[in-house]
């Protein structure tokens, strides 16, 4: 979708990162499962990830990112319009962890949801803001990509645990001028795919039970190979048509900003796109698959380490579960 001529345009006033202390190594998941840190590093790019500590949940990453998000803005959480939070693992089913992280900022005039778009719920979250800011409604929304995934990783299971790590990123969106701020977006899902990458029990299919438990279904399964190859095509497809609908190419890409499942899809995708891997945001060996944080929390790490400069066209792009997908330009 590309923005309308007389809509507002939206930007990214200011971004925000919570990491949690605690760093688990390819070396400690050897002792775990078998594996190595050899396959591992090659086969992902992944070295170590961050895991939550007992008493942290996911509003608990979010609110820390929000708070830097905010700061970084300059923006008083008082003044938020809308919180958004994208997570597949909320504090709870309900209420919302938007309305946790609402509660706790203090951001008594702030509407607040959560949005579940798996790997992809932070550019779903950013689309939405996007509207809103367009369409005159708000001026101050906060958007979050949080995630605990240990919470849902089967530790005993080497195929996805070597993969994932706990993360929260946060933006604060605002109206922009001068043609800066997000140029196109486009969102993508295809449920037909719904299988190949999903936490099967918990919900009203199968309900919390002895079996569901003992079944180890409430822990997050994947079909990897599959969702491989459905990754970089839809990378490469995404990434085309957002710069397509904006009148820019390959070649006007000053920072790709990928989501973070494995540095081989990346690679893959840079390839096709015809973009050097010098302009791709890398992050995965750090952190791992953060899921929805991990597009907000390189895009925060690119900004603060100086890879962002005024004027550069950033590009984002995420696939996930669902299946699900999208992307965006922004001129920063
Ligand atoms: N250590 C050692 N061996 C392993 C491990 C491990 N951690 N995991 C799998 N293997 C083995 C497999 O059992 C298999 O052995 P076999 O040949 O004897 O059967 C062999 O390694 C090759 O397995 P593949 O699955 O073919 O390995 P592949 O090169 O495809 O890499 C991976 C697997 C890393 C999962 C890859 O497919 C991938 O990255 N897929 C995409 C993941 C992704 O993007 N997920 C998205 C989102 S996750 C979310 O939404 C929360």
């Amino acid at each position: 979708m590309m923005v309308a001529e007389k809509a507002r345009h939206s930007a990214i006033l200011g971004t925000g990162a919570c990491l949690p202390a605690r760093v688990l190594t390819n070396r400690d998941l050897e002792a775990m499962v078998d594996t190595s840190d050899e396959w591992i590093v090659t086969r992902t790019g992944i070295r170590e990830r961050r895991i939550a500590s007992p008493e942290q949940a996911t509003s608990d990453l979010a609110y820390e990112a929000a708070l830097q998000a905010c700061a970084n803005a300059s923006v008083s959480p008082g003044d938020l319009d809308l919180i958004i939070v994208a997570t597949i693992v909320p504090d709870m089913p309900f209420p919302s962890t938007a309305c946790l992280v609402q509660a706790r900022l203090g951001a008594k005039k702030a509407a607040a949801f959560d949005i579940e778009a798996a790997c992809s719920g932070f550019v779903y979250a950013l689309a939405i803001a996007h509207q809103f800011v367009a369409n005159g409604v708000y001026d101050k929304i906060l958007i979050i990509g949080a995630e605990t995934l240990s919470r849902v990783t089967d530790f005993t299971d080497r195929t996805t645990c070597v993969l994932l790590g706990d993360a929260a990123g946060a933006c604060v969106i605002g109206p922009a001028s001068d043609g800066r701020g997000i140029l196109s977006l486009h969102l993508g899902a295809d449920g037909g795919g719904a299988d190949l990458l999903k936490q099967p029990a918990g919900g009203s299919r199968l309900p919390a039970t002895h079996e569901t438990v003992d079944k180890r279904q409430h822990f997050v399964y994947m079909h990897g190979s599959q969702v491989f190859k459905f990754a970089v095509k839809t990378m490469d497809s995404a990434v085309r048509r957002v710069l397509d609908e904006c009148g820019l190419t390959t070649d006007d890409v000053s920072l790709l900003i990928p989501h973070q499942a494995n540095l081989r899809i990346m690679e893959a995708a840079a390839q096709r796109l015809g973009i050097s891997m010098d302009r791709v945001y890398v992050n995965i060996d750090k952190y791992g698959n953060t899921s929805a944080a991990s597009v907000p929390v390189a895009l925060h790490e690119a900004w603060e380490g100086g890879r962002i400069k005024e004027g550069d066209v950033v590009v984002l792009v995420a696939f996930g579960g669902g299946l699900t997908w999208g992307s965006a330009v922004i001129r920063w």
